[in-house]
């Protein structure tokens, strides 16, 4: 298991299968700023995944954390995006994404990578990890910005599925707004 800037490793705590999430030393930082920036990182993943949790949102329960790494619960099931290498989505899963992005946003905790890799199906359902780019946020514009990606993700026709199943879930109308303006400007940029 590895991330884009985290080292993943299966590991346990006391008799629990979990993940210890450690943020390794990037040689192109000055020392000082990179033990900041990896602690504050750290920190601030543990605290929306326990905000997550509270919200009732299936995720991993954090056992500990540390200064540079984050254990939590080892959670068994398939990826999401693993699982649509081989077949379309559901109209389940669908739903139950939009869910879990509405239940996020509404204790305003923001994402920041929305996204079928991180994502995945449980024996207790859908569940989300991997809130290294996530903060917490009322901002219409960053709520917005994650309905985006995962459009993106899905393409046009499951993404207005996706953003019909935001609003049924309880997502807000304004953030829905924002979502259409961004994914609009990103065309534009994409045509040049
Ligand atoms: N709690 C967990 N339980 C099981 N697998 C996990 C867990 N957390 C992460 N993983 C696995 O490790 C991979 C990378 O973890 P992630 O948190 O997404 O790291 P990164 O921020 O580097 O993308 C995931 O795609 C998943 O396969
Ligand atoms: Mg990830």
């Amino acid at each position: 298991m590895k991330g884009a800037e985290a080292i993943l490793k299966k590991t346990r705590v006391l008799t629990f299968a979990a993940v210890e999430k450690f943020r390794p030393k990037k040689k192109y930082r000055a020392a000082a700023l990179d033990e900041k920036i990896r602690r504050e990182r750290t920190r601030r993943e543990a605290r929306l995944l326990a905000r997550a949790k509270e919200a009732g949102v299936t995720c991993p329960v954090v056992y500990e954390v540390s200064d540079f790494s984050i254990r939590m619960k080892f959670l068994e099931g398939e990826m999401l995006y693993h699982a649509l290498r081989r077949r379309a989505i559901k109209p389940a899963e669908i739903a139950s994404a939009a869910r879990i992005l509405a239940a996020l946003h509404s204790v305003d905790v923001v994402h920041g990578d929305f996204t079928p890799a991180n994502l995945m199906n449980t024996r207790e359902g859908m569940a989300v990890i991997d809130f290294g780019l996530g903060s917490i946020s009322n901002d219409n514009e960053d709520k917005g910005t994650d309905i985006v990606t995962m459009q993106k993700a899905l393409g046009a026709k499951k993404g207005a599925l996706f953003a019909a199943a935001y609003a049924r879930a309880g997502g807000k109308a304004p953030v829905l707004r924002m979502a259409k303006e961004i994914g609009k400007r990103g065309r534009y940029m994409e045509r040049g």
